[in-house]
């Protein structure tokens, strides 16, 4: 049940990745022990906040981090329904996610970030994907646009001139079009090289290890969902490169946290002032998924 210091539903709900264990702007009034649920125990506590520079705004935000707060859960073991079911058990209207990727790109550099609008699977069907497995129901969930355009939109036309770099004078670049692609790989190894120039050549754009099953469970729930890819590496396709290692992913992660925190906060003072459309409306998806499921 929700706190009683926190009265209503909660606007957004916001899952932190690899180097993003909470959020600066966010002025915390209840923390929520890991949350069980029907689907397992959410992989770390839940933060209720609200923004710290608005007194007078009603934003309401939970966080949650995917690995958990000391980095305990692996991508292939991450409890994924448990955390989205209680983001919608908590009456998220919208979920945003952040998450640390290889580029495949080389115009998308390590620090850029990426508004990915594609997902390919290259999941090994070994994560629990759905609710309706198991339940007598068979679910057909629309998926062709897995996340939610409008929320892209909104962040790449009032934010895209945020990002900044301690190293150089090079700013940090915000992609966004209808066609960025993320693909998403099982790990916890990085890609071979072979892999990398396929997944190139597949269109790929980003990789990362946590898109899926989220963006598929986030449309189950019928929440708008958009994740902020924030890139790290070169990943494995360059050949006159050393593969990614695991330092330089590290090291790029502190000026990542720094501008996810900064983008965070841009975002979420701009919806205290005012709750965007595509949440107070649901973005289309309310009532979804009754026409998509059915029994025997
Ligand atoms: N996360 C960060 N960098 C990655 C890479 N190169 N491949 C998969 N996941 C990643």
């Amino acid at each position: 049940s929700l706190p009683s210091v926190f009265n209503g539903s909660l606007d957004l709900g916001i899952i932190g990745g690899t180097g993003l264990y909470h959020l600066d702007c966010l002025e915390p009034i209840a923390v929520l022990p890991p949350m069980e649920t029907p689907w397992g125990t959410t992989s770390s506590s839940i933060t209720i906040s609200k923004f710290k520079g608005n007194s007078s705004s009603h934003l309401h935000v939970a966080f949650i981090a995917r690995h958990g707060l000391n980095h305990e859960y692996p991508p292939t073991r991450i409890p994924f329904r448990a955390n989205m079911a209680a983001l919608k058990h908590l009456k998220c209207k919208g979920v945003l996610s952040f998450s640390a990727v290889g580029s495949l790109q080389q115009h998308i550099k390590p620090r850029d970030f990426v508004l990915p609008q594609q997902i390919i699977d290259r999941t090994k069907g070994i994560r629990e994907s759905s609710y309706f497995n198991d339940t007598g129901l068979v679910g057909h969930v629309m998926f062709g646009n897995p996340f939610s355009s409008s929320f892209a939109s909104y962040i790449y036309n009032n934010f895209k001139s945020t990002l900044t770099n301690e190293e150089s004078d090079e700013p940090c670049l915000l992609h966004y079009n209808k066609d960025l692609t993320v693909v998403c790989m099982e790990g916890p190894q990085f890609s071979t090289r072979a892999e990398s120039k396929m997944y190139r050549l597949l269109g790929g754009d980003v990789i990362n290890m946590s898109v899926l099953p989220e963006a598929k469970l986030a449309r189950e729930c019928e929440l708008p969902y958009q994740m902020i890819c924030m890139s790290t590496d070169y990943d494995a396709w360059k050949d006159d490169e050393e593969p990614v290692t695991v330092e330089q992913v590290i090291g790029n992660l502190t000026n990542n946290g720094q501008n996810a925190n900064k983008l965070a906060s841009n975002i979420i003072n701009k919806m205290a002032n005012e709750l965007p459309e595509f949440l107070v409306n649901g973005d289309g998806l309310k009532g979804s998924i009754k026409m998509s499921i059915s029994t025997k």
